[in-house]
């Protein structure tokens, strides 16, 4: 089958050579439509994540049509159009008995090699997971929205772990991918204002077309005075953090509320400063957020009635054939690239 095989670090080729994979028992073979390049597949390529070992394909970001299915397979069937969670869960241990899936002992991910596994991904014409991770889309979502879908359930997770109970004033800091999902998120979970906080006015101005009630160009003093500005001097009840550095962590710990909560989303630096006596004596509370764990079916419905659109965050879709170029590019950081969608297959329905 065709694939983008990732053959050494920085070198994508597209080959035709890649064994078509056989669904074992519980599993999915699923002909791929659309895979969205991940910024995670960006930081693997040049080999400075240490998470795509070559040779790899990636691409965990998917939706396609069912092809087959191995022996036990109940719930889908060939022709059924579907996407999948990246994560694969062991369904078997602790973590993933109580549903915190996104916490499985033997937790692996789609279009990952690491050392202890090597798996697979979409940006192939192909791929096999097992059943228990595949979801079923509804008719009116394409596949190329659909391979949003990872990223909508990051960001409904993240404002779950905020425990709101609707009404709250939240800032999103960061309108990258990651924060303008879970501004939208924010607001079909029932915060009355959100608002959101970013250094690049192009990001801001998706933020306002995404229904931002504010947004704020600023970093550090200058934000977290216009917080304080909006809120009568008393701070946010939560912050969703999408960035993950010294200056946006101390921002974030300065614009909440005694007694509110900073949702850790972003992690680009692996560490940062704590202003701990601020934390302490302000009773905040810190809460990490690990990709998603059930938000799938809520995801899809959100998608579906258009409370949450992903239309404006996709870029370009291309070919899979492109994506030696496309990765290029994003590794070069080029300005205003947010989400480039491959296509391995465009057949029939799979052109939808
Ligand atoms: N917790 C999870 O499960 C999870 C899942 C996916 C991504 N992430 C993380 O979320 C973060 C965001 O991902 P993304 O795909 O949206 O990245 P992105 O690059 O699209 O967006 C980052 C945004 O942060 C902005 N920014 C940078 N410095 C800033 C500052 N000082 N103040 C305000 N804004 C600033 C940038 O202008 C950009 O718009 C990353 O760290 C990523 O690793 C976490
Ligand atoms: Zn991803
Ligand atoms: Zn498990």
């Amino acid at each position: 089958m065709k694939a983008l095989l990732l053959s050494e670090y920085n070198k994508l080729d597209v080959t035709n050579e890649m064994p078509r994979p056989l669904p074992g028992p519980g599993e999915v073979l699923i002909r791929i439509a659309a895979c969205g390049i991940c910024g995670s597949d960006v930081h693997g390529y040049d080999g400075s994540s240490g998470r795509r070992i070559p040779p790899l394909v990636m691409g965990h970001e998917a939706a396609g049509i069912v092809a087959e299915v191995g022996d036990g397979v109940r719930r889908f069937a060939v022709g059924d159009r579907v996407t999948f969670d990246s994560t694969v869960y062991c369904g078997e241990c602790e973590y993933c008995r109580t549903g915190d899936v996104n916490l499985c002992d033997n937790r692996q991910v789609v279009g990952v090699s690491c050392g202890d596994y090597r798996r697979h991904g979409a940006f192939a014409e192909y791929v096999v997971v097992p059943e228990r991770i595949v979801y079923r889309l509804p008719d009116e979502l394409a596949f190329t929205e659909a391979a949003m879908l990872e990223a909508v359930s990051v960001a409904l997770h993240a404002v779950r772990v905020a425990a709101l109970s609707g009404g709250e004033t939240a800032l999103v800091i960061g309108a990258g991918m990651i924060g303008l999902l879970t501004l939208q998120a924010a607001r079909a979970r029932g915060c009355s204002r959100v608002f959101v906080a970013d250094i690049d006015p192009s990001r801001l101005k998706l933020a306002r077309d995404m229904g931002a009630d504010e947004v704020m160009d600023a970093s550090g003093q200058a934000l977290i005075a216009e917080v304080h500005r909006l809120t009568g001097g008393k701070g946010v009840d939560v912050v969703l953090e999408a960035v993950g550095r010294n200056e946006t962590i101390a921002g974030s710990i300065d614009s909440v509320r005694k007694g509110g909560t900073v949702v850790l989303i972003g992690n680009i630096t692996p560490e940062v400063k704590l202003p701990l006596q601020k934390v302490v004596s302000r009773q905040i509370r810190l809460q990490g957020t690990a990709a998603s764990s059930g938000e799938y079916p809520e995801a899809i419905e959100l998608m579906r009635t258009g409370a949450i659109r992903v239309g404006p965050l996709i870029t370009a879709v291309a070919p899979l054939e492109d994506g030696p170029r496309w990765f290029e590019r994003l590794h070069r950081g080029e300005p205003n690239l947010m989400k480039v969608v491959l296509t391995p297959t465009t057949t029939g329905a799979a052109a939808s």
